[in-house]
């Protein structure tokens, strides 16, 4: 330790993107991502050219980012890393580059869930300001390309899932139909950006009928397909002729298939600040949605920081500093866990 401070080196490599960064105390020093261009030719990512780029960023980014924050390696305290969940191959990069650096180093190293530094992401301050933080117990809704959850957050690192997909997750929703309507990967934030210029009313989708606070996106993908391939047989050019319309409709059902769950959430749980995580949060309509009713109904709403919402190796130190805190570090024999949940 250096005069009492803490500073961990976190690194994120669990899909497409190579992230490292320098936490202070609980202060984000420096946040530095390479992402992948070369998955978008394919329509998705491809997990052996993933871990290739991995191997190639790697150094670099960690490099940035300890310029970047000031630091060399032996003002370190430990390093954090993704264990998982996420891509075997993505996250082995990132946890044999940890247990190198910690080897070399003489410190610690941090395991980090992926779900849960995505929420613990609405706890970082940086170099810029310190933010406002959610009070325990809170709500998370957790949405991604891999994930949508309701979690009850008790404490950091005590969380208790009560909903959950049971088929695909918002994100690949998002994607999948952006795909049928020909848009290129990731579809979310193209989606995104037509909707504004689209009638949301415009087409009418099914929402599923799930029990309890689960969700269901499979339906909504098949039935998006389905609409478009008649629709095509009879007018060929009717996506080009509908896209802003579709994307509108399409957005409207998935965030309004999100927002009812959380309601129930509320209604059942009593907790009323919630906060919203992963990369689908980015979206633009879901955070209107909680934000009309957070008005509505008195919660109190919190919305991650432009940069910290997809993939970043911001949330993984801040998460590896609150784990330094209590001391739960692991051995070198720690393997990455392609799917890791909350427990
Ligand atoms: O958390 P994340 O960066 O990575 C993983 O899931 O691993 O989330 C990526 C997902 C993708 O499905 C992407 O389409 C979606 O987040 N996404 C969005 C938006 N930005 C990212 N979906 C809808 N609207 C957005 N603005």
């Amino acid at each position: 330790m250096n005069n009492n401070k803490i500073y961990t080196l976190a690194i994120e490599s669990s899909c497409d993107d190579t992230s490292a960064a320098i936490v202070k105390d609980g202060v984000i020093y420096s946040n530095v991502t390479a992402s992948q261009d070369v998955h978008m030719a394919y329509g998705g990512v491809v997990p052996e050219l993933a871990s290739r780029a991995h191997q190639q960023n790697i150094i670099p980014v960690v490099d940035q980012a300890m310029k970047k924050a000031g630091v060399s390696a032996k003002d370190l305290d430990a390093v954090a890393f993704t264990r998982g969940p996420g891509l075997l191959g993505s996250l082995m990069v990132g946890t044999s580059f940890a247990k190198g650096f910690a080897l070399s180093q003489d410190i610690p190293m941090i395991e980090v869930n992926h779900l849960q530094a995505h929420i613990l992401a609405h706890f970082i301050d940086d170099l810029k300001q310190s933010y406002d933080h959610p009070g325990f117990p809170f709500l998370a809704l957790l949405v991604s390309g891999g994930n949508s959850q309701i979690i009850v957050v008790e404490d950091h690192l005590q969380m208790r899932v009560i909903g959950q997909t049971i088929d695909d997750a918002a994100g690949e929703a998002f994607d999948k139909c952006a795909k049928v309507m020909g848009l290129t990967y990731p579809g979310g934030p193209l989606i995104d950006r037509n909707a504004k210029e689209g009638d949301p009313h415009a087409f009418v989708f099914s929402r599923p009928k799930i029990q309890g606070l689960d969700y269901s996106f499979s339906g909504l993908k098949t039935s998006f397909l389905y609409f478009i391939r008649d629709h095509i047989k009879e007018n060929p050019n009717f996506i080009k002729e509908n896209m802003n319309d579709l994307c509108a409709s399409l957005q409207y059902t998935i965030v309004d298939i999100l927002m009812n769950k959380v309601k129930r959430a509320v209604r059942e749980t009593g907790i009323k600040e919630i906060a919203i995580a992963g990369g689908v949060s980015a979206n633009s309509g879901l955070q209107n949605a909680l934000k009309e009713a957070a008005l509505k109904h008195h919660w109190k709403v919190f919305i991650p920081q432009l940069g910290y919402s997809l993939d970043n190796g911001a949330m993984v130190a801040i998460t590896g500093y609150f784990k330094y805190l209590k001391k739960e570090f692991v051995d070198q024999d720690t393997a990455p866990f392609a799917r890791m949940v909350i427990e």
